[in-house]
């Protein structure tokens, strides 16, 4: 059974992750899509909000499970039996940055393989920080993310 992992931050999760989360699922028996829990960040919603909100984005996706995990990304995929971590590329931006933690997954692990999928062309630009901060500043994401997270996202940032 091929099963891949396509780990992230998802603070919040946006229509590009989603883009990329159906087409891995395509591609790939299953796909976790693996919340992360880093004590270093500071994110906007819980570990439990980002996946609940992930699960109802992905709710009729029946190949994909959600979970989350903290520490390394290599050892989580070989916890949880996945060959491949999917990573979302927007721009040639993301390149460098994607390549240094493809390139140290692999020291770290050569049988796990990372594949690159290029975002949808629509959602290039979007991001979870770009997100929220339009919401905090009183613009729409209507259309960037899935629905409910908008109003998840005005009732979080009401009053910062
Ligand atoms: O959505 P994000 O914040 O860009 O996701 C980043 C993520 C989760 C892919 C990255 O932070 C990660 O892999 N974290 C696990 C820690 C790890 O394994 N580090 C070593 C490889 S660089």
């Amino acid at each position: 059974m091929a099963r891949a992992l396509y780990p992230g931050s998802f603070d919040p999760v946006t229509n590009g992750h989603l883009d990329i989360i159906r087409r891995g699922a395509r591609i790939f028996d299953e796909v976790l899509a693996s919340v992360v829990h880093n004590p270093q960040k500071d994110p906007l919603f819980t570990i439990e909000e980002r996946a609940e909100m992930l699960a109802g984005a992905c709710a009729d996706i029946p190949n994909v499970r959600i979970e989350s995990f903290s520490g390394l990304l290599v050892e989580h995929a070989r916890r949880m039996d996945a060959q491949v971590i999917i990573k979302g590329l927007r721009a040639v931006s993301d390149f460098e940055n994607e390549f240094l933690q493809a390139h140290t997954n692999r020291f770290l692990d050569n049988g796990v393989e990372t594949l690159f999928i290029p975002t949808d062309v629509a959602y290039a630009f979007l991001s979870s920080s770009a997100v929220r901060e339009v919401v905090q500043l009183g613009g729409s994401v209507t259309g960037l993310v899935p629905p409910g997270v908008e109003e998840r996202l005005a009732a979080k940032l009401q009053g910062r």
